[in-house]
This record gives structure tokens, sequence and C-alpha cells, in this order.
């Protein structure tokens, strides 16, 4: 079994660790730690001819995907508080268990509404994040091709950070500050001291993660404007998940056992934390305003019969199949993501092709 991190915000539920940040003064000082120290190796190389080939051509790829935040959307398009943006059951927690209690629909478009501010804060956070660690790539990648792709990911990334912004700011005006079980991660993932592992913690967990869950919002939402801007991201995003897929394949057949097996423990230690959480620091925040007590809506979800289904969706779209492709999921930890709910069955194709070839 790997090791586990945030040992000290541990709690069980049965068998199941969650971690959980109840004292108030230490989750404000988290989000006050703005400088974060972050190892980089910055490395040159007189190669300027491509090497990588499939690399130059995601480049060229990279180039003509291009958009623009303020002018290409359509930004006159409403997001109506009162309407239903997301099926009001099956896409969003709390709406979903307010429905089942029998609580009327205002209250359920309420919830919704709050949570999905509450979410698309925290990837609002995840792409400063994303831009932050794509700007060390460019200093620590060792080839010119991957400079090149790690420079236009960074101006992606800006675009993220922009959109998402905009659209809080003007839609839905809000952004919630980050939740403390991902600040410490990302801090963790900014701080990884070589660049395999800062591309495998950006361009394998992160990326992963990011296009699973824009896939999905883009595949649910009802409203024109927020499909639009996710579908936009998204397309960028797996983007850079095929540069993921590209660098980390090198990354593998570069790295000793010993890197290997430290890269599989890294990746488990991330993805446990980040599910062991169980969406409680969101709960904590907004569970209470809608009469849901987070430690009951965390243990009976947990004792559904389909959890580990329901669960699982979310990392079985991108980042554990490509965690599996790249070998980095093995016998060692394949039981262990299996039992904390985020490996189900044996669906390790990716849902979608990753757009590697030009
Ligand atoms: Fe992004
Ligand atoms: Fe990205």
């Amino acid at each position: 079994m790997t090791g586990k991190i945030l040992t000290d915000h541990r709690r069980g539920f049965g068998d199941f660790d969650v971690v959980d940040f109840v004292d108030e003064q230490e989750i404000a000082a988290l989000r006050a730690k703005l400088d974060v120290d972050v190892p980089i190796d910055l490395h040159w190389t007189w190669e300027y001819g491509s090497e990588i080939e499939e690399l130059r051509n995601l480049y060229e790829r990279g180039k003509r995907g291009q958009w623009n935040a303020e002018t290409d959307i359509d930004w006159s398009q409403p997001f109506p508080r009162d309407e239903w943006f997301m099926p009001r059951e099956g896409a969003l927690l709390m709406p979903s268990l307010l429905t089942v209690m029998g609580a009327d629909e205002d209250t359920c478009k309420q919830a919704a509404f709050s949570e999905f501010t509450h979410l698309l804060s925290q990837l609002l956070h995840g792409e400063q994040a994303a831009l932050q660690l794509c700007g060390q790539l460019t200093n620590a990648c060792p080839t010119m091709d991957a400079k090149f792709y790690a420079g236009s990911q960074v101006i992606d990334e800006v675009r993220h950070v922009e959109v998402i912004s905009k659209f809080l700011q003007r839609k839905m005006g809000a952004i919630h500050p980050i939740d403390p079980t991902l600040k410490i991660l990302l801090d963790m993932l900014l701080a990884a001291p070589t660049w395999k592992m800062k591309t495998l913690g950006m361009q394998t967990l992160f990326e992963g993660m990011a296009v699973g869950i824009f896939d999905t919002i883009a595949k649910m939402t009802s409203n024109p404007l927020l499909r639009d801007i996710v579908r936009r991201v998204q397309l960028d995003e797996s983007r850079h998940a095929a540069f993921g897929i590209l660098s980390m394949r090198q990354v593998v057949r570069e790295s000793t056992p010993e890197e290997l097996a430290e890269m599989e423990d890294f990746a488990f230690a991330v993805l446990e934390a980040l599910n062991a959480n169980q969406q409680l620091d969101m709960l904590r925040l907004h569970g209470p305003k809608y009469g849901l007590d987070p430690d009951n809506v965390v243990q009976s979800t947990l004792a559904m019969p389909e959890w580990p289904v329901l669960n699982s969706e979310i990392y079985m779209h991108t980042v554990i199949p490509n965690l599996k492709r790249l070998n980095l999921i093995t016998e060692r930890t394949e039981d262990d993501y299996r039992r904390i709910g985020v490996l189900y069955g044996d669906r390790f194709e990716a849902k979608q092709e990753l757009p590697v070839a030009s």
C-alpha cells in the first residue's frame, strides 16, 4: 500500500478515510500563503530543429486553435439565475440530494447555483496553477519542441483564467476562495522537484482531471453561453492532454525503475487525497445554507451501493486510462485505486481519442 498525504487532516468514515479541514484559521492561513518556494532546473538547448515531430505538429495545431476570450464569445447571452443550466438530478451533488429529500424547486435551483459557482471557482484556481506550472515547464523541459509547446500552452492557460474569471464575475456574481485541500495539492504539484515530476503533475494529473470535468459540464449544460465557453476550453485542454501523453511517454522511457515507482506513488497520493475530500470543503461552506449536514451527506453517499461507479466516473474519463497507458498504475497500486473508488471496472481506454496526430 502506498503512502498517504495530508495525514493530519484525516478522519475515518467506516473503512473510508476522509480529508477534512475544519479549523477556519488554518484555512485562512493556507489561502494567505501566496509565496511558494519552487525548485526549477533551467535547461538550455542548442538544438533548434525539431526532434519530436509529433510535438511540433501539436504546436502548429495550438497556434491554429487560438481564440479570443473577449471577442469570440457572445457575452450578451444570459445565464439566468432562475433557470436550470444543468440537469436537476445526477449532475451536481446538492440539488440531487435536495430533490430526493423533497425540497422545492427554487431551493434546488439556488443550491445548484451555489455549488456550480464554487466548482467553477476551483477550476479557475486550478487554471491559475496550470498557468504557473506551464511557465515552469518552458524553463525546465529539455527539448525545444517541448519548450515551444509549453510556451503556447501558457497563453492557452492565460485565456482560461481570463474566460472563467469573466464568466464568474459577469454572470455568476462571485468567485469563491480556493478550497484548502486543493491549495495544498496544487502547491505540491507546483513544487515538484524535477521536470519529469512537474510534467507528470501538470500534464497527466491536472490536465487529465480538467478534460474529464470540462467534458462532463459541456455535455450536461443546457446554457448556450456556458457550453460555448467550456467547449472552447476543453478543445485546448485535449491538446494539452496530448502534449502530456507525448512528453510523458518520453519521460517514462528515460526514467529508472526507482523514478517510475516514485511517480506511481506520487500520482496515487495526489488523486487519493483529492478523492478523500469527497466535496467536504464545498459542503462545509454551502451545505448548511440548504439544511445539509456535511458529515451526513458524505456518510450517506459512501453508503450508496452504486457509489464506486458514480465516484469513479470523472477519474475514469481520462486521468486513470492515461496513467494506465503510461504504466504508472501497475499491479502494485491498482487495488489501492479500486479500494478508494477511483478506478472501477476494466475501462482503461480513454473515451475520446487524443488528438496526437495533426
Ligand atoms: Fe486550462
Ligand atoms: Fe490545460
